[in-house]
């Protein structure tokens, strides 16, 4: 009856021909957008985008075929909603509740261009004991690029402290023919065998080996270069001064269960955030919005 109460109020948030809701993998709720030049599918566990293609080119976002589908467990592929924190914290769940929470869609919205609005909420008690005291909304505008804007509002009497990221995975047509540009001269955080201080010295970053690398006090663009695509991914974000590069190469991609094999050849993660050092901490009735942009050309 519950679930039959939810379809019906998601229902009256369709539009017709551009916002249609199904159910996805494991029969959670998913909302699918198609525009003139696109489409993409949110899941409202996680507010979790898991797909965008333009017409005629590659997915842009990567799934994993292994990504298991279930109330407590995070989607692996799209882009997770890293919040309240990134990364591992003892005894609570890894890169936050945020991912592992229902979203309520709130509004769907034409644009006069042909696009598609789509704004989603975190229930207020999500994460319990660890709840964020604030407002938290996820904002996704699909047209000719994917934009994605978490917003969160300080709602309490007191500064609010959080991390945030969008754990953006993209396709790509092999790893060994990427490279990464836009971060030559920033400090980092290398995180395999250990957390090292580094300062990237590639204008070009290729991957030969597992990749985890928090970037810090960055706010520029990042273009992912696909020689064998023959695409070119350009990340565009503001409200952000962390940039993470993820591939989990072999080893690692054989310890996770929701990660196949061999599937790290397809994909590349460059994600947008603040964490660590770059964390928020938001004054009484301040709003921050974090806000990335993804566009793609043949090259
Ligand atoms: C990256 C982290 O952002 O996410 C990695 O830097 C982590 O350390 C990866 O392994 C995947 O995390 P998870 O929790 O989705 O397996």
């Amino acid at each position: 009856m519950k679930q039959k109460l939810v379809s019906e109020k998601l229902q009256q948030l369709a539009i017709p021909g551009r916002v249609e809701f199904a159910n996805g993998g494991g029969g959670l709720p998913l909302v699918k957008i198609t525009t003139p030049w696109s489409a993409a599918e949110i899941y409202l566990h996680g507010a979790h985008v898991a797909g965008f293609q333009k017409n005629g080119e590659p997915p842009l976002l990567w799934m994993s075929a292994a990504s298991q589908f279930a109330a407590n467990k995070p989607i692996r592929g799209g882009v997770p909603v890293c919040f309240p924190w990134f990364g591992g914290r003892e005894g609570l769940p890894a890169h936050g509740f945020a991912r592992l929470t229902d979203w309520e869609l709130v509004e769907t919205t034409m644009l006069p261009d042909g696009g598609v609005s789509v704004r989603l909420q975190m229930p207020e008690n999500a994460g319990g004991a660890n709840a964020v005291r604030g407002k938290v909304e996820f904002i996704v505008t699909v047209n000719d690029k994917l934009t994605m804007e978490l917003k969160v509002a300080n709602t309490a009497a007191e500064p609010l402290n959080f991390e945030e990221c969008l754990h953006t995975y993209f396709t790509v047509g092999d790893i060994n023919d990427v490279s990464v540009t836009g971060l030559k001269g920033v400090a980092f955080l290398d995180k395999v065998g250990g957390t090292f201080h580094k300062v990237e010295a590639d204008d070009a970053i290729r991957f030969s080996a597992e990749t985890d690398r928090v970037y810090l006090d960055t706010t520029g663009a990042v273009e992912i270069h696909d020689a064998k695509l023959g695409r070119k991914i350009r990340v565009e974000k503001s409200g952000s001064a962390s940039t993470v590069l993820w591939n989990p190469w072999v080893a690692k991609s054989k310890a996770m269960p929701d990660f196949g094999d061999e599937e790290f050849h397809r994909m590349v993660c460059v994600e947008s955030g603040n964490v660590g050092q770059n964390k928020i901490t938001l004054a009484p009735g301040k709003t921050s919005a974090l806000k990335v942009v993804l566009h793609s050309q043949s090259c």
